[in-house]
């Protein structure tokens, strides 16, 4: 499934990367160009982040290592 439609980038992508040792919303951000156009797409790449295991805040620490659970609906969005 495509989820950033202005980079063609999908979930499959992005799992590979984080499978690569992307662990940081900014790194999938430089690296698949995700959430860097029309931005509309950034809560379902956090949420594929999430569903991978990785916290989807911007600390880019694994979801096993984080002191505290992230609840599922927490988001830091970033200013329009
Ligand atoms: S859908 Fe990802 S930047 Fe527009």
């Amino acid at each position: 499934m495509i989820v950033c439609v202005c980079k063609s980038v999908s979930d499959r992508t992005i799992r590979s990367s984080i499978a690569d040792g992307v662990d940081s919303f900014d790194e999938l951000q430089f690296e698949l160009g995700v959430a860097s156009c029309c931005g509309k797409c950034e809560e379902s790449v956090r949420d594929v982040m999430l569903q991978s295991g990785v916290c989807a805040s911007r600390c880019g620490v694994g979801i096993e290592h984080h002191p505290q659970a992230v609840p599922l609906t927490f988001y830091e969005r970033k200013a329009a």
